[in-house]
């Protein structure tokens, strides 16, 4: 499967695929993996606007963000990952980490193989340090993958979100580069 780089033109069909996997946020087995209601149905629009304009923005500079797919043969995105700036300029050696795989190719190795793209990049990318993320709690696969992949827990805060009636807490993990 091969990864690359998220180019503009990507974007329609980028949003097709989030917006796939976001209905399946805390449905069909699934733990709830995006802090949002399972009553938000697609990419809602003001995520797609920080997608768009922090692929613009040049690295460093408030909004920033970059993302990779992995491509099947048939063309289809099978996963991305995505690395994106944090609001405090005093904290721009650090980027915050996002990313899914499609449910048909899970288990595969393929979030595995997409953190280390997304680390690579960070490692030849100055003045990237380290990787941050926020992990719902109760999200064991992606918790698994995160610590497998290097990711270090520094903290839980239980109760961060009230959503759809139920409480749930966050994980915060870093991995230095
Ligand atoms: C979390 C997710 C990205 C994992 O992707 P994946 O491609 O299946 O992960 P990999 O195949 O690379 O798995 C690597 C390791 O992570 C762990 N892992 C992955 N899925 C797991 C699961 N369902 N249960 C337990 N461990 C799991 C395992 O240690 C696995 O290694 P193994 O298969 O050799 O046991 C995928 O389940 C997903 O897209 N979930 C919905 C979106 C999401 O949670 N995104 C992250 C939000 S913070």
């Amino acid at each position: 499967m091969d990864i690359r780089a998220v180019a503009i033109a990507d974007l329609d069909a980028l949003f097709a695929y989030l917006g796939d996997q976001l209905d399946e946020n805390g449905r069909n087995g699934m733990p709830l993996f995006q802090p949002m209601s399972r009553a938000v149905t697609g990419v809602p629009d003001a995520m797609r606007a920080r997608f768009t304009a922090g692929l613009a923005t040049k690295l460093g500079e408030p909004g920033w963000r970059r993302a990779w797919i992995a491509v099947d043969a048939g063309g289809a995105i099978a996963g991305h990952v995505d690395l994106r700036g944090r609001a405090d300029p005093e904290s721009a050696h650090r980027a915050i980490l996002g990313m899914g795989v499609h449910r048909d190719h899970r288990r595969a190795g393929l979030g595995a193989r997409l953190v280390e793209a997304a680390v690579a990049w960070a490692r030849e990318t100055p003045p990237l340090a380290w990787i941050d993320l926020d992990v719902l709690s109760a999200n064991h696969a992606a918790r698994a993958l995160y610590a497998r992949t290097g990711f270090v827990q520094t903290g839980e805060i239980e109760d961060l979100y009230r959503i759809d009636g139920e409480s749930h807490g966050s994980v915060m993990m870093s991995r230095r580069l």
